[in-house]
């Protein structure tokens, strides 16, 4: 891995969900013509949101099930590239799970350098993953391999929250470009506040104990190993690269399928729609649900069989109206 200069390349932030809305307010330079920020599609919500307060447009890339929901960058043309100021990516990714390869890294930096943007790496999912020996990729040891010293134009986003089960703390940080951090401490001596001192010591414990962490990877690994073959049984259900979240093709619109989950079986789930927009003539959520495996074993287990009920009424409905 490599190292960082402390002084210069992190900074502690009050969960990562601020800095990266905050980043874009940051870095956006909205006097410059026609600004873009790109991000995937489907996506964690704070990115669009975080590019229209910052005065720039939103432009997505799809992750799509036929290409294993990797970024196709050919999507957006030359004429999109040359305005887009800053890039949210999301490995690994919520909603799909997918971890990004170093020939997508290599792809995305090139792009990068050819049209100077910034690049966001959100990697608050990087430390929840099935096999242990194979822990995700992360941007700053792609830089690293690829020899980009300095992480030119970079910064990652992480956080205790997923890792260490502390969403409430609101403790995270933010890594790598000096130049770019600079900027960003700037904006934040105005919009933000040092982290307190007994979440930083409450941080620090987090940050320095390993086995919480793996002890939390192997519940999720048995959540998964449980949950998923339940679901198989009527639905295409497969466990991710990493994170938490199975993300299901539904045999009818999301959205019906997750109402109809609520109303007759009692289970929340997060319709794909919702967390998508439609580009290219396609919502690349749409006919997917989000199932977040974070309530204990027996619960996740009780709802894959209800999940599961649900899919096989639909699929003899649907058998007896064809
Ligand atoms: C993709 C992604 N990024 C960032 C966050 C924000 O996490 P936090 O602000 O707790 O660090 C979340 C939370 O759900 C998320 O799903």
């Amino acid at each position: 891995m490599p190292s960082l200069d402390p002084a210069t390349q992190v900074l502690p932030v009050n969960g990562s969900r601020e800095a990266l809305f905050a980043f874009a307010q940051a870095v956006v330079d909205a006097s410059r013509p026609d600004a873009v920020v790109v991000c995937p599609n489907p996506f964690y919500q704070i990115y669009e949101g975080a590019a229209l307060l910052a005065g720039a447009s939103p432009q997505f890339l799809n992750t799509l099930p036929a290409r294993r929901f990797a970024l196709d960058f050919a999507e957006l043309p030359d004429d999109v590239w040359s305005r887009t100021q800053l890039t949210y990516v999301c490995s690994p990714g919520n909603p799909t799970g997918r971890v990004m390869d170093l020939d997508e890294w290599r792809r995305l930096f090139e792009l990068s350098d050819r049209h100077g943007f910034v690049i966001a790496s959100d990697e608050c999912y990087s430390e929840i993953y099935l096999d242990e020996s194979r822990p995700p990729l992360g941007a700053l040891e792609a830089a690293h391999r690829l020899g980009r010293p300095g992480f030119p134009r970079l910064v990652t986003f992480s956080s205790l929250s997923k890792r260490s089960n502390v969403p409430g703390m609101r403790s995270g940080f933010v890594a790598g470009d000096p130049a770019i951090l600079a900027k960003f401490l700037l904006y934040r001596t105005y919009h933000g506040c040092a982290m307190g001192p007994p979440v930083q010591a409450a941080s620090i414990a987090a940050w320095n104990d390993e086995a919480h962490v793996v002890e939390n990877r192997r519940l999720y690994r048995e959540k998964f190993h449980a949950v998923v073959p339940l679901l198989a049984t009527t639905l295409p259900a497969r466990a991710p690269q990493a994170g938490f979240y199975v993300w299901l093709a539904t045999p009818v619109p999301d959205t019906e399928f997750a109402l109809r989950l609520y109303r007759d079986y009692n289970v929340a789930v997060l319709p794909g729609s919702y967390l998508a927009r439609p580009a290219r003539g396609v919502n690349p959520g749409g006919n997917h649900v989000r199932i977040a495996l974070v309530a204990p074993m027996g619960e996740c287990v009780d709802a894959a069989h209800r999940v599961s009920t649900l899919a096989g009424q639909l699929n003899r409905e649907m058998a007896a109206s064809s």
